[in-house]
């Protein structure tokens, strides 16, 4: 029998990558290839890019650099490159480091097989296309392989907003959609294989419109339909964008009983100078309104952000208001950045704010979240809540898992396992989790 060989895959930025990662695992398992951890093990590596942070290319090229003395020992070592920057920069990347065999953009993961068969053959390939045919058809999961209690699903990719910072319509391309049936269908699949909850993806996962029966499917449509899926507990979907949250998606978070009350809704900006210079299409107002018929539907939910501080042009009073919307809102948890430019955005031409105004800015910003999360953790303390049991702590017989509202909540001596789902009552709040006591169902 010949060994099988061996894939090592290194992953970065979004959970999208996380979820393109496992699906690439599992092509190239087809493909003879088992994962491995040890990259110095490896008969392939894959570095699974982000280009949402600053200098992106540059990390790519170094971290390959580090590749090199592995390659020279291996000579059959092939290295590829698939993500956001693949896509962003592949030709760049085949031009510049020949130590890479192949480049592969989000669009093209099922073609990699095909690719690889090709670099063993001692070429090089690059695939950056946006093909019309469905990737996922072809990215099947392993069949019935046992996994953890929770799980991934994109079911929309790409995005037509063009937000003035952002690369992820050139890098994703224009949005897409699952259809519903297939969504349902690996849904299904992931309960039978152990899944308790799983989150669906996309970069506008509230823009979806997927075909299904009857027509077209919204997101709350396709939330209903998971939510009588049989040993599905819970449903969680990330990112949204504010101008998509139709009113049957709020209503399903007062109604539907497996929507975890939980919200990332990035607003980017709390100045309508600013946000119309980002092309957000929204105001400060707007988004607080929104955020107050949320909660009349689900008063409990947490609310989730993402933050950019020192927008071309912020001023002082702009970046102001972003504290006044953070003080309004109240937020559980929130992702802040300072901006940085992206070749090939309108963003990237403007002037810039200096940078020691931004570090400055992004200090102040982040202090207030910190306070604010805190306050939201604080209040948990005497309430119930579920938890879902995902490993083990650090301590003998300590399980660690995830509230509803996703904080981490520990509990002692429980007796539990991984996967069990619990009714625990909150009894104290530490720096980055809650601790619990399991009540007797
Ligand atoms: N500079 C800083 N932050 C950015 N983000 C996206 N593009 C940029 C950029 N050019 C942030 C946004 C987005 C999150 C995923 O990353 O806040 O919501
Ligand atoms: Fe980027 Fe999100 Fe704006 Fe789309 S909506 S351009 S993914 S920030």
């Amino acid at each position: 029998m010949v060994a099988p060989k061996k894939l090592f895959i290194k992953t970065y930025g979004c959970q999208m990558n996380v979820y393109d990662s496992e699906r690439m695992a599992e092509a190239m398992g087809g493909a003879g290839y088992v994962e491995t951890d040890r990259p110095e093990d490896a008969d392939m590596i894959l570095l699974n890019t982000c280009h949402i942070r600053e200098k992106a290319a540059e990390k790519v090229y170094s971290e390959l650099g580090r590749f090199r003395g592995l390659k020279e020992a291996k000579p059959d070592l092939k290295i590829g490159v698939a993500g956001c920057v693949a896509q962003a920069e592949g030709e760049e990347i085949m031009r510049r480091q020949p130590l890479v065999d192949l480049v592969v953009g989000p669009q093209s993961y099922h073609r990699l097989p095909q690719m690889e068969a090709r670099v063993r053959e001692g070429g090089r390939a690059l695939d950056t296309d946006f093909p019309l045919e469905d990737k996922f058809d072809t990215l099947r999961h392993r069949p019935k392989a046992r996994r953890g209690p929770t799980a991934f699903l994109t079911v929309q990719e790409g995005c037509d907003k063009f937000c003035a910072f952002c690369v992820v319509p050139y890098t994703r391309g224009a949005e897409v959609s699952r259809p519903a049936a297939r969504v349902l269908e690996e849904a299904r699949d992931l309960v039978e294989r152990g899944v308790r909850e799983i989150t669906l993806l996309g970069q506008n996962v509230n823009a979806y419109h997927g075909t299904g029966e009857g027509g077209d499917w919204s997101l709350a449509r396709l939330i209903w339909a998971l939510n009588d899926i049989d040993g599905l507990e819970r449903i969680r979907f990330t990112t949204s964008h504010p101008n998509d949250m139709s009113d049957d998606l709020i209503a399903a978070h007062g109604e539907c009983a497996r929507l975890m009350p939980y919200l990332h809704l990035p607003v980017q900006s709390g100045s309508d100078r600013i946000l119309k210079r980002m092309n957000r299409k929204h105001t400060a107002e707007g988004y607080l309104r929104l955020i107050e018929r949320i909660r009349a539907a689900r008063p409990d939910i947490l609310i989730s952000g993402d933050f950019i501080v020192g927008f071309p042009e912020e001023t002082e009073a702009d970046f102001q208001a972003t504290l006044d919307l953070i003080e309004a809102v109240g937020y559980g948890q929130a992702f802040s950045f300072k901006y940085s430019t992206r070749p090939g955005t309108p963003a990237a031409e403007r002037p810039q704010v200096d940078d020691a105004v931004k570090s400055e800015r992004l200090q102040r910003l982040q202090d207030l979240i910190t306070r604010q999360q805190r306050a939201v953790q604080d209040a948990m303390v005497g309430r119930t809540v579920g938890v879902l049991f995902e490993k083990p702590g650090r301590l003998p017989g300590q399980m660690v898992g995830k509230s509803d509202h996703l904080h981490a909540v520990h509990v002692a001596g429980s007796g539990l396992n991984v996967g069990d789902l619990a009714r625990v009552e909150i009894v104290d709040s530490g720096p980055n989790s809650l601790a619990g006591r399991v009540l007797a169902s």
